[in-house]
């Protein structure tokens, strides 16, 4: 053959106008874009990491089923250890539920929220259905019902707090889509630890119910990247189906055991993180032409008389790194994570800085 070769030629039809997430990487920046835990890793917990690290043997490969970490997040959440399943990040997870259920089928999000339902539903060629949430970021409940009554769809997603608004969708609301659909409902509580209420007690009355959950943030190990979902274990049988076996390195999973056998550490990480949003939240509601949204989790939704980019760009310029996250609903709008007390005085002042300069013209 004397063509030159194009992959483009072979790229599934419905992948050729997928645009990858970015997530931008600078070594040195104040980071307040991924609602990280913006406190150093507890040392003692860290020492006792390493100490079971020097007994564990590199060379063999991980628990598939990460018994020990299941048995733990038993312990946490009350859900046996046949309903729980660990993923490499709550993104894997994401990707997982949508191979097992979604591909050729249709799923509902409530935007603006998490975009990775929607990236991840793309990639296993499902069909997304958004029904936008009500001028105050409530979830539009009636028409969610009736859009998972549609023909096909056979998932429907609702994150509390709500990523990036900020908000929670409350309990009873959550109960009653789940009890008026055939679709699996999966109710993401990756910010469960900030605010809301969790739909745990839910899953022994409701076996279409799936919750996510992850140790990204409130308990400070993003950069190992373990999530985790509860579910009937039903349920569970299907999605290992997909799962790739070996998906959780030793060394997250003995981090994140040793984690939650140390859970008191990160409560008291928690409760600081919360006084300081409270803090943090008034303060930036006091910044001249900003609007704060009100949040339940660890990361501000807010609004400013600029174009966001120049927004972003004006603080990236001076060391800090934030998200945009201008859309439709969102106009002008960005998300800034709760960081530590100094972080989040220091970002006050570079915004206002931003804001004034270009007042000034
Ligand atoms: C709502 C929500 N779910 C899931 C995730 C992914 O978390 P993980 O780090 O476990 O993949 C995030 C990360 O930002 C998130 O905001």
């Amino acid at each position: 053959m004397n063509t030159v070769f194009d992959p483009a030629f072979l790229l599934r039809e419905d992948l050729k106008t997928l645009v990858p997430y970015n997530a931008p990487y600078y070594a040195s920046v104040i980071k307040l874009d991924a609602n990280e835990n913006p406190y150093p890793f507890p040392a003692g917990i860290m020492e006792r990491i390493y100490e079971e690290m020097n007994r564990l043997a590199f060379n063999r490969y991980p628990d598939p089923m990460a018994v020990k970490l299941r048995e733990r997040l038993a312990l946490y959440t009350g859900v046996g250890p046949e309903g729980i399943m660990v993923g490499n990040g709550s993104d894997e997870l994401i990707l997982n539920i949508m191979l097992t259920y979604g591909t050729g089928a249709k799923f509902v999000v409530t935007s603006p929220t998490f975009a990775m339902y929607g990236l991840q539903g793309r990639v296993a060629g499902a069909e997304i259905i958004d029904v936008p949430r009500l001028e105050d970021f409530q979830i539009d409940a009636a028409g969610v019902k009736q859009a998972a009554a549609g023909p096909d769809v056979k998932l429907v997603f609702i994150c509390t707090p709500n990523n990036p608004t900020g908000n929670t969708v409350p309990r009873d609301v959550t109960e009653d889509i789940i009890r008026s659909t055939g679709a699996i409902v999966v109710v993401d509580e990756a910010y469960g630890e900030f605010g809301g209420d969790s739909c745990i007690p839910l899953l022994q009355r409701y076996p279409n119910l799936i919750i996510l959950r992850t140790f990204s943030k409130a308990f400070g190990l993003a950069g190992l990247r373990v999530g985790y979902l509860l579910a009937s274990p039903a349920i569970i049988n299907d999605l290992l189906k997909v799962k790739q076996p070996f998906n959780l390195n030793v060394f997250s999973q003995t981090a994140a055991r040793v984690v939650m056998e140390n859970r008191q550490a990160f409560q008291e990480r928690i409760q600081k993180i919360l006084a300081e949003r409270d803090r943090f939240f008034e303060e930036l509601s006091a910044v001249p032409g900003v609007e704060a949204f009100p949040t339940q989790a660890n990361f501000i939704l807010f609004r400013t008389p600029l174009p966001a980019r120049e927004v972003y760009d004006g603080l990236l310029k001076r060391g800090l790194l934030l998200r945009s996250v201008e859309g439709p609903a969102l106009s002008r709008c960005l998300r800034v994570s709760v960081g530590t007390a100094e972080d989040n005085k220091l970002f006050i002042e570079k915004l206002s800085d931003v804001l004034t300069q270009a007042s000034r013209g």
